[in-house]
C-alpha cells in the first residue's frame, strides 16, 4: 500500500478548498458536516468506535459528559427522577412533552390495552430451555412479534407507527417478566391493569396464581425510578443499532430486537449483571486491592465493571441517583448492612482515590449500583439487563419514531479503510 502523499489535511475555511459547513445544534458540540467529503474530494473520515462522530440529529436526549448532565427533552434527569413516573417520562420521550392529566390517562390506557401477548406468542417461551438467558428469550420473542401484526406494517402511516411503538412499550414488561417466570418453572403471568406500569411488572415477575400479590410501594417506586433512569441515553450502542436497523426500513419489532441484542453485551447493558458477579467474586472489602490491581493490569482482561463511560468523564448522574435509591430500599428491607453494598461503596472510594482511574476519568456508571438494588428487590442477576431493556424500549421506540418522522436520511452505510490484499489473480 503506497504511503499517502500528505500526513495531515488542513480543513480550510476557503471555498476553493471545498469548505464543509459546521452544524450547530441547540446545545453541545458543533459538528463538521462531512457528508459530501467523499463525493467531493474522495476522502473518508476515520473514526473507529465513533468517538468523534455524530451519526444523526436528535431532539430526544442531551448529554454533557464533562459536566455530568443528562436531560430528556430538556428536563434534567434529577428533576424527572424526583417528580415524575416512568410512564410520564416515556410519554415525554415518545411525544416530546410531559402529559397533562388527561393525556397521561389516555396514554396509560393505551399501554394497558396493548400489554397482553397473543396467546400463540406464549408458545415461544416454551420453545426455550428453562435455563435460557432472559435476554435470549427477549431477543427471540420481540423479533417474532412482527409476525403477529402483518396487516399493520405500513409505517409511513403515523397512526400505525404510533401503534407499533405503543405495542412494544406495553408488551416489554410482559415479555421480560415471563422470561423470568418461565425460567423458574412458574406458569406464565398476565398483566393486572389495576396496577401502574412498574407494579404490574413486579406482579408479573413475582406473583403466584395461588395468592394475591401485594405490591410493596417502596419497591415499586424504586423500580419505577430505575426504569426512568435507564429510559434513554442519546446514541449509545443499542440505540444506534436500532436507528441503523430502522434506516434499512426494517419493521420496528426487528429494530427493537436488534437493540436488545446489542444491549446484552457486558460493555453495555450487560454490565449490571457483570457488576454483581464481580462484587460477589470480590465478596469482602479485603479483596478489593487485588481486584483493583487486576483492573489496572493491561495484560489482564478483568475490568472494573460498572466503571467508565465513553461520554461521562466526571460522573454519571444516574449512578448517584441509583445509589441513593439503593440505600433507601436496603434500609426499607432491613439490609442496611448488605455486604455487597459495603464492597461497592469501598470499591468506589478506593478506585476514585487511585490515579489509574482518576487519570482515565473512570467513574461509576449507571450499572454500578443498579445490580445491588435489583438483587435486593429479589431479581436474579440474569434479569438485570432484561429490566434495562424494558426501560430502554421507551428510548428505542422514541428514536425509531423520530427517525421515521422526518429524521430518515436514507440507509446508514459506513465505509472503511481497506487494509487487505491489493489486486491479485488466481495462479
Ligand atoms: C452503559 O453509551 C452509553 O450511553 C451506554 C449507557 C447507556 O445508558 O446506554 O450509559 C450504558 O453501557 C454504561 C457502561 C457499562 N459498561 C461497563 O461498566 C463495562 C466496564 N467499562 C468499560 O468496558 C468501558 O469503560 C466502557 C466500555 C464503558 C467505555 O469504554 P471506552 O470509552 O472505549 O474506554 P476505553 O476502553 O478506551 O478505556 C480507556 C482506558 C483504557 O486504558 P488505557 O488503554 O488508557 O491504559 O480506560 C481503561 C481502558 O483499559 N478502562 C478501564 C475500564 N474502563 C476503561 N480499566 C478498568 N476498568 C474499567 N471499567
Amino acid at each position: 500500500m503506497d504511503k499517502p502523499e500528505f500526513a495531515t489535511v488542513t480543513l480550510s475555511d476557503t471555498a476553493a478548498d471545498g469548505a464543509m459547513p459546521v452544524i450547530a445544534g441547540t446545545d453541545g458540540p458543533m459538528a463538521i458536516d462531512v457528508r459530501n467529503l467523499y463525493a467531493d474530494q474522495g476522502l473518508l473520515t476515520f473514526d473507529p468506535g465513533f468517538r468523534s462522530t455524530a451519526s444523526c440529529q436528535s431532539a430526544i436526549t442531551y448529554i454533557d459528559g464533562e459536566a455530568g448532565i443528562l436531560r430528556y427533552r430538556g428536563y434534567p434527569i434529577e428533576e424527572l427522577a424526583e417528580r415524575c413516573t416512568f410512564t410520564e417520562v416515556a410519554h415525554l420521550l415518545m411525544v416530546g412533552e410531559l402529559p397533562d392529566a388527561q393525556q397521561k390517562q389516555a396514554f396509560e390506557r393505551e399501554v394497558d390495552f396493548h400489554n397482553l401477548l397473543h396467546d400463540q406468542v406464549i408458545n415461544f417461551f416454551r420453545g426455550f430451555r428453562r435455563d435460557a438467558h432472559p435476554m435470549a428469550v427477549m431477543v427471540g420473542v420481540v423479533g417474532a412479534l412482527s409476525a403477529f401484526y402483518q396487516e399493520h406494517q405500513d409505517y409511513n402511516d403515523p397512526a400505525q407507527r404510533w401503534k407499533a411503538a405503543i405495542r412494544l412499550f406495553a408488551k416489554m414488561p410482559t415479555i421480560a417478566a415471563n422470561s423470568f417466570t418461565y425460567s423458574i418453572g412458574r406458569p406464565l403471568r398476565y398483566p393486572d391493569n389495576t396496577l401502574d406500569y412498574a407494579s404490574n411488572f413486579m406482579q408479573m415477575m413475582f406473583g403466584k396464581p395461588s395468592e394475591l400479590y401485594r405490591v410493596d410501594p417502596v419497591l415499586a417506586r424504586a423500580l419505577d425510578r430505575i426504569l426512568l433512569l435507564h429510559a434513554d441515553h442519546e446514541q449509545n450502542a443499542s440505540t444506534s443499532t436500532v436507528r441503523m436497523a430502522a434506516s434499512s426500513g426494517a419493521n420496528p419489532f426487528a429494530c427493537i430486537a436488534s437493540g436488545i441484542a446489542t444491549l446484552w453485551g457486558p460493555a453495555h447493558g450487560g454490565a449490571n449483571e457483570a457488576v454483581l458477579n464481580m462484587l460477589e467474586e470480590i465478596a469482602v472489602p479485603e479483596n478489593i486491592p487485588a481486584a483493583i490491581r487486576r483492573a489496572k493490569d493491561r495484560k489482564d482482561p478483568f475490568r472494573l465493571m460498572g466503571f467508565g463511560h465513553r461520554v461521562y468523564k466526571n460522573f454519571d448522574p444516574r449512578a448517584h441517583l441509583i445509589r441513593d435509591t439503593a440505600r433507601e430500599v436496603l434500609a426499607h428491607l432491613g439490609l442496611e448492612n448488605d455486604p455487597l453494598m459495603a464492597v461497592a461503596i469501598e470499591l468506589e472510594r478506593i478506585a476514585l482515590s487511585d490515579d489509574y482511574f482518576i487519570s482515565r476519568k473512570l467513574y461509576p456508571n449507571v450499572d454500578f449500583y443498579s445490580g445491588i438494588l435489583l438483587k435486593a428487590m429479589g431479581l436474579p442477576s440474569r434479569m438485570f439487563t432484561a429490566v434495562f431493556a424494558v426501560a430502554r424500549t421507551a428510548g428505542w421506540v422514541s428514536h425509531w419514531l423520530e427517525l421515521k418522522h422526518g429524521g430518515d436520511h436514507g440507509i446508514d452505510r459506513p465505509r472503511q479503510v481497506y487494509t487487505g490484499k491489493t489486486l491479485r489473480h488466481l495462479p
